[in-house]
């Protein structure tokens, strides 16, 4: 049995993953809608993977005998100036998401819940190859500038990426 507060904060977290699912969705619709193919199949898997992390505070609050709480997902933005401000925000907004998975890490340390600072170490290590990822491509159009064909090489390769449920091999 998890104790309430523990449970509350993970019920947080599994709608702030949400949340991301729903940010990266959106900007999914605004690459689309600027006919970037290969920056819009990135994101959608970025969605994808967000709804996966989702899952695991999930089935881990039920696995504990614990109960989901599902609330209302905040609305995200819709427009965006250009891909580089689409990705700063995936930056920043990768880099709060970090500072949550921090904060439950200690509150799973001082409720003296090892089996939740154990599932959350997971987190941990995943956030740091989300910040790293962000952080490439948003390092990557800085140097683009205003270069079309780069920009159009970069779509390609975004368009490789391809959805690995985490905990599969190449999912991390
Ligand atoms: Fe679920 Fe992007 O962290």
């Amino acid at each position: 049995m998890i104790k309430a507060k523990i449970q509350d904060a993970l019920n947080k977290q599994l709608n702030a993953e949400l949340y991301s699912s729903y940010l990266y969705l959106s900007m999914t619709a605004y690459f689309e809608s600027v006919s970037l193919k290969g920056f819009a199949n990135w994101m959608r898997v970025q969605a994808q993977e967000e709804l996966a992390h989702a899952m695991k505070f999930y089935d881990y609050i039920n696995e504990r005998a614990g109960r989901v709480n599902l609330t209302s997902i905040s609305a995200p933005s819709a427009e965006w100036d250009s891909p580089l401000a689409a990705f700063e925000q995936v930056y920043e907004h990768e880099q709060k998401v970090t500072g949550l998975i921090n904060d439950l890490v200690t509150l799973a340390i001082a409720e003296t819940d090892h089996a939740t600072n154990n599932f959350l170490q997971w987190f941990v290590a995943e956030q740091v190859e989300e910040e790293s990822s962000a952080d490439e491509i948003v390092q990557r159009l800085r140097l683009l500038g205003e270069d079309r064909s780069g920009l159009f090489m970069l779509d390609q390769e975004l368009g490789q990426r391809i959805f690995t449920p985490p905990g599969t091999a190449d999912g991390e």
